[in-house]
């Protein structure tokens, strides 16, 4: 089976094209750049749906196939941003509608997960889930769904950076100028909120933001950074014995910091545990994990009716088995 992927909760457009027999067979994205702050929902449907058409043309080349030869159609529903999303979400029903083949909805954080097993065949880990808007830890249950055991009460991960960037005067918010920035700094206390498995980035924020012209920029944004890491690594591994887990896997855009990776790799090693990380290409919002995730949900669940095909800007992974009740799948 040959399955399109389409990706557009937030600032990417994702199309990707995943092959039962070949795997990935290619994973383009365009992002939407914010002219200034965060994203504008309006702009980034806009930009999406300019992106769309080369985009299409561009994963079916580097794919080696022609839109004739797909089979289905697979489409993050959410959670997202309203306009984006629902965009990405009109895109596949008119696709499915016009190649006349069957069409199902996915979970984008459980496509974040699925991909990233995909690449280290990571079984049943403790998955730290951390992009900008989401930081969750997550542990597969028996019916083969995922439990939130543990997550921010307030920001993402990838917010707490970014919007601390932009307080900071850059104008490039994202999480590698963080990591740049964060060079030569010297360690300065910051407020550590770790409540049960839940933490809290928002204190943090306020602390570090009234810090700025008092000191360094580089000891700020060192200490923010190897503090909100240090309190998510820790969750995780507060879940890791809690459910006398094997292996860690960390997945969503946050994941490609090399310090969060770092981090990980040394609590896993003092837990005798492996941990698992996919590729950086894997980790950022893209196409290709729809086209997968919706590969593994058509196998468990069948394909879904296109009136089941809708975007749902607030949905949990934790939701999963709900939607798939009301649908009639389970
Ligand atoms: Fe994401």
């Amino acid at each position: 089976m040959r399955i399109i992927g389409i990706e557009s909760t937030a600032h990417t457009l994702g199309i990707g094209i995943f092959d039962s027999k070949k795997g990935v067979l290619s994973n383009e994205i365009a992002r939407y750049q914010p002219t200034g702050g965060g994203i504008l929902p309006r702009d980034a449907a806009d930009s999406h749906s300019r992106n769309f058409p080369g985009l299409l043309e561009s994963s079916l080349y580097k794919a080696g196939t022609r839109l004739s030869d797909i089979d289905a159609v697979a489409v993050a529903q959410g959670p997202g941003i309203g306009a984006p999303l629902s965009f990405g979400v009109s895109m596949a029903r008119f696709l499915s509608s016009y190649l006349d083949v069957p069409i199902v909805g996915v979970n984008h954080p459980y496509a974040h997960v699925k991909i990233a097993e995909y690449f280290g065949h990571a079984k049943r880990p403790i998955v730290i889930y951390v992009s900008g808007g989401n930081t969750q830890i997550l542990f597969e249950n028996s019916e083969g769904f995922y439990d939130v055991l543990g997550e921010t009460l307030d920001m993402g991960l990838g917010n707490l950076c970014d919007v601390f960037l932009r307080e900071a005067g850059e104008k490039e918010a994202h999480g590698s100028k963080l990591n740049q920035m964060a060079k030569g700094g010297k360690y300065v206390r910051m407020p550590y909120v770790v409540k049960g498995l839940n933490i809290s980035y928002s204190g943090l924020f306020t602390h570090a933001k009234r810090m700025l012209g008092k000191y360094p920029l580089n000891d700020i944004a060192y200490s923010l950074m190897e503090t909100s890491f240090a309190m998510t690594v820790e969750i995780a591994e507060r879940a890791f014995h809690m459910k006398d887990a094997k292996c860690f896997l960390a997945c969503g855009g946050v994941a490609q910091d090399p310090r969060l990776k770092e981090m990980l790799s040394l609590v896993a090693k003092e837990n005798n545990a492996q941990w698992y990380v996919a590729p950086n290409e894997y980790n950022g919002d893209n196409g290709a994990m729809i086209a997968y995730a919706g590969y593994l949900m058509q196998e468990k669940y069948g394909f879904f009716d296109m009136k089941d095909i809708l975007p749902y800007p607030d949905y949990r992974i934790d939701r999963m088995k709900a939607l798939l009740e009301k649908a009639g799948k389970i």
